[in-house]
């Protein structure tokens, strides 16, 4: 199958923009499901050819935004309490309006039942073993470009906010990897039926990740251990809810505990090259150009 047309839902957030940009880059038609018509001009300038604006948890809404789609590239809403009831309808209109190939960007080791935004992915991946669709997993670990949430406080202040031990080792992956690996991957006959971690180049202690910000920023970066019951008063206060305190709490847990390593040899065999390194990401940045 040769891509027509291309869904991607949660369009506007930091993923869908990404994935947008990779699938315009290599000629993919794309239209973009967004939940706020304001977000129209951003679709837009990221790529997308169309913009259908609706709520993911409406099943006239899903309907309307697939029809005339052959591929879906799903993206949940992050930390979605109802994230598997979303991929159950998801992937239930999917089934209806004919969709050749179902990307569902899920989460690396989805597994996990210690962190409950992975293990609904593990669900919403179940579900579609079941579906009867050509589906590809995709499995990225967390993003570089999460460490952007924090550069002031690391440029002006030289912290790096950590509400765990400076000793956990954990995967980064740059989101531009994944998102170029998802548009070589879409509608390709050959990465039916996959599952496929998404991994950066290297697994590095938060200790190495301010040794690696202080050599480029030419400065002190240290990290600023942050007590966990502080930083979930101060979420609660900033209007985070209640499902999304708990389940961070319990990632910052598991990732203190357990560590979060990964390994790069599938995104190297998908892209044809090795994935970015968290220096290439942050030289990027310091660039200009991330
Ligand atoms: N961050 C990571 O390191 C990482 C790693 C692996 C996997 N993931 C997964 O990637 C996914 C996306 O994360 P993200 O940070 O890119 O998300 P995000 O920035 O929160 O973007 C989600 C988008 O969904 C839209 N949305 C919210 N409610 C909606 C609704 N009811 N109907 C339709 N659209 C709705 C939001 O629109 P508005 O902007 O208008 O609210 C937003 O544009 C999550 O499932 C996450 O678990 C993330």
């Amino acid at each position: 199958m040769t891509t027509k047309k291309v869904l991607v839902t949660g369009a506007a957030g930091k993923t869908g923009l990404a994935i947008i940009q990779a699938l315009a880059g290599r000629q993919h038609h794309t239209r973009a499901m967004i939940f706020r018509e304001a977000h129209t001009p951003l679709v837009h300038s990221a790529g997308a050819k169309e913009a259908t604006i609706g709520d993911i948890r409406h099943r006239t809404h899903l309907a309307a935004a697939m029809d005339g789609c052959q591929a879906i590239y799903h993206i949940c809403p992050n930390m979605a309490a109802d994230e598997l009831s979303i991929g159950r309808s998801v992937i239930a209109i999917a089934r209806e309006s004919g969709i050749e190939h179902f990307v569902y960007h899920s989460v690396l080791h989805p597994q996990v039942e210690k962190m409950p935004h992975h293990w609904q992915k593990m669900r919403v991946e179940e579900l579609l073993f079941e579906s009867g669709l050509n589906y590809t997993i995709l499995q990225p670990a967390p993003y570089m470009q999460n460490i952007l949430a924090y550069w002031s406080s690391i440029f002006q202040d030289g912290h790096l906010p950590l509400p765990y031990n400076p000793d956990t080792v954990i995967n980064m992956v740059d989101l531009l990897d994944v998102a170029e690996a998802a548009a070589i991957i879409i509608g390709k006959a050959n990465h039916f039926q996959a599952v496929y971690e998404l991994c950066g180049k290297e697994n590095f202690s938060q200790r190495e990740i301010v040794q690696i910000l202080s050599e480029m920023l030419d400065r002190p970066v240290k990290n600023q251990f942050t007590d966990r019951e502080e930083w979930a008063a101060s979420a609660r206060e900033n209007g985070l809810g209640e499902y999304q305190v708990e389940t961070l709490l319990a990632m910052f847990r598991y990732y203190e505990q357990f560590h979060f390593p990964g390994n790069p040899f599938i995104l190297t065999q998908l892209l044809g090259r090795p994935p970015a390194g968290f220096r290439d990401f942050i030289g990027r940045h310091i660039a200009g150009d991330a």
